[in-house]
């Protein structure tokens, strides 16, 4: 039988939807051609020598099984950087950008090189991109997970941003001292209940529980931020969390339970309020 292994033939064999199935090959093409994504189209006459065409098939199966392009091939771009991402870590979200810009905006703002602390950092996603674009701005970020705040001290090498950011373990406030303040507070905990049917679904099943649910409400951990804000924040210093689509009014009221002050509600790109923000009061 004379099999055709050219990228084309491949390409327009795949059961993937094509622009997966572009993904994919380009992925392949990088890490054992050493090509660029261009070859998809210029080299598309190239055969896949057959060691090459096992990887082809293991990554399209598992694509086709569920697994997560990201994971897949192991990075996803974010607001200004890319990141190195591993099923140890969430991916990051397109929406969790704006949490990035609402930090960039204050940053402006303030007269001060800013401090920020990044709150269950994950990939090191919302710290590594406001440290990529606010050179002045002095990082720290958090994480329970190690796993996860591996990939994080990682991804900073990569970027050349490790004197940059302060990765620090634990969970939430207990990650740092007690006496630290910053000038802005930022984070996207895990804020889906535990009771809720998508966590059996789609990417959200190869992600890490921890980085997805409390396994309560799926308020309990925006709580604990949110309740601990004033206490780690300087005297007009910002929060902003990001929570779920139907979360908005309660969130918004456990910042006014907490004392804080500017409270208003952010909308996403599709028009849900996804972003809760609070000041503490000036006058500490
Ligand atoms: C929704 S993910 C967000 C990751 C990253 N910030 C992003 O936006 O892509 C939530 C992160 O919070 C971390 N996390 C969960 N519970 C925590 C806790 N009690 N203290 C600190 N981090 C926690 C998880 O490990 C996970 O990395």
């Amino acid at each position: 039988m004379n099999q055709d292994f050219s990228i084309r033939a491949l390409l327009g064999d795949s059961l993937l939807p094509p622009n997966e199935a572009r993904m994919l090959m380009a992925h392949v093409l990088e890490k054992y051609y050493q090509l660029p994504r261009t070859a998809l189209l210029s080299r598309d006459v190239m055969a896949l020598s057959s060691e090459v065409m096992m990887q082809w098939q293991e990554l399209q199966s598992k694509r086709l099984a569920g697994e997560p392009i990201a994971y897949l091939i192991g990075k996803r771009g974010f607001h200004n950087i890319e990141l190195y991402v591993a099923p140890g870590v969430l991916i990051p979200r397109p929406e969790t950008e704006l949490l990035v810009e609402i930090g960039l905006q204050e940053i402006g703002r303030l007269p001060q090189a800013a401090t920020v602390l990044d709150l269950g950092t994950g990939s090191g996603a919302i710290a590594l991109a406001i440290a990529a674009a606010a050179p002045q701005a002095l990082l720290m970020a958090s994480d329970q997970s190690e796993e996860a705040l591996e990939i994080a001290k990682l991804n900073a090498n990569a970027l050349s941003l490790a004197t940059r950011v302060q990765f620090t373990k634990g969970s939430w406030y207990e990650a740092i001292s007690k006496h630290a303040r910053f000038d802005i507070i930022l984070s996207n905990p895990p804020y889906i209940s535990g009771q809720d049917p998508h966590l059996m679904q789609g990417d959200l099943c190869f992600e890490p529980i921890s980085a997805l649910t409390d396994h309560a409400s799926g308020l309990s951990c925006l709580e604990a931020i949110i309740a601990g804000a004033k206490e780690h924040l300087n005297p007009n210093g910002l929060i902003a969390v990001e929570h779920g689509f139907d979360q908005s009014k309660k969130v918004l009221e456990m910042m006014k339970t907490a004392g804080l002050r500017d409270i208003e509600g952010r909308q996403d790109l599709a028009g849900h309020c996804r972003v809760a923000l609070g000041r503490n009061s000036g006058d500490q």
